[in-house]
């Protein structure tokens, strides 16, 4: 009698215990944390001028979360070289020839900043065409998660006096120039890797090149229930749990008790018993571990897709 007794405490214990865990255990995906962007960029980085001419680089876009203000200061410019409160940088008649390099930070309320790069070439008048130099990219390098097309900001450039022709040597697939304006640009539809991309910019008298380096991230395959999760846990599992769970075959079920199947499977827990789960293509998750699938099927929210 004090055995059955036992027994019927023991059972309740664990009964109470099992529910208890499937309770608990659901995980907690963390929000994403806020935090402020300020980006300022100018279509034009570079211009190539005969001296005494005037001219600017057009208002900048400006991304700032934070909002409020903007402040720009000239950085390594020469006389005549101005910016202004909206950010237009300026270049004066009086400009001496020569070759500038020269950056302006813009700031906002927050103290974050951005910076930009310039070249402005003053050629005497008169003077002979000539090849082009000092092409660059700035940034120089792009990464980006794959899907995501994008493009990079304007060279600079000296252009030597004649007009540029950009082009791209060998590019990867989906990755291509503007002709006239040196932006560099890429699909939605290049495949993950580095890239270095070897662009020239050509003029009567010669040309200049330099590289882009572009790094396409490969994204987190995004789980789908009805393809991946559902025919493996109805085919291997519910079988032999029909008897003693909620019926394993459909969405509700499963999502309910996605903790303590979690917990179980192979190779961490010993289930299914009696057979093994076929692995996954790595591309998908790269143990290729069905336990690590259904793990990010919990992550990306348990959805019925
Ligand atoms: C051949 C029959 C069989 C198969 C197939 C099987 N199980 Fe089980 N499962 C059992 C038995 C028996 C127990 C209780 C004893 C134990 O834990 O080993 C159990 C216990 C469990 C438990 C813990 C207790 C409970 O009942 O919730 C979970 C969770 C579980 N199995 C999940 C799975 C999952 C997920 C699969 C498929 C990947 C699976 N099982 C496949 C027989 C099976």
């Amino acid at each position: 009698m004090k055995k059955i007794i036992l027994g019927i405490i023991l059972t309740a214990f664990f009964v109470g215990c099992y529910y208890d865990k499937s309770q608990l255990l659901t995980p907690v995906t963390p929000p994403p944390t806020a935090s402020n962007t300020f980006t300022v960029t100018y279509a034009i980085s570079s211009a190539t001028i005969t001296v005494g001419t005037t001219g600017n680089t057009g208002t900048p876009v400006i991304v700032n979360t934070a909002g409020g203000s903007v402040t720009y200061k000239l950085v390594n410019a020469p006389t005549g070289v101005t910016v202004d409160t909206s950010g237009i940088v300026s270049w004066a008649a009086t400009v001496v020839v020569g070759t500038y390099n020269f950056s302006v930070i813009a700031t906002n309320i927050k103290s974050l900043y951005d910076t930009s790069n310039f070249l402005l070439q003053v050629d005497a008048i008169g003077a002979a065409v000539v090849a082009p130099s000092g092409y660059s990219y700035s940034p120089a390098s792009t990464t980006i998660s794959n899907g995501t097309a994008g493009s990079s900001l304007a060279p600079l450039i000296n252009t030597g006096g004649g007009t540029i022709t950009y082009s791209l040597t060998s590019p990867p697939a989906g990755v291509t120039i503007n002709s006239s304006t040196g932006v560099i640009s890429w699909a939605s539809t290049v495949a993950a890797g580095t890239y270095t991309i070897n662009a020239k910019a050509t003029n009567s008298a010669g040309n200049a090149t330099t590289t882009y380096s572009l790094t396409i991230t490969a994204g987190v395959y995004t789980v789908s229930f009805k393809n991946d999760i559902l025919p493996v846990i109805s085919s291997q599992c519910a079988t032999c749990h029909q008897s003693t769970h909620p019926t394993w075959t459909q969405w509700s079920t499963i999502y309910t008790a996605a903790t303590s199947i979690y917990g179980k499977l192979a190779p961490v827990g010993n289930m299914p018993k009696g057979s093994t789960l076929a692995a996954v293509p790595t591309s998908e998750v790269s143990s290729g571990l069905f336990r690590d699938l259904f793990y990010l099927w919990i992550t990306q929210g348990k959805k019925n897709n």
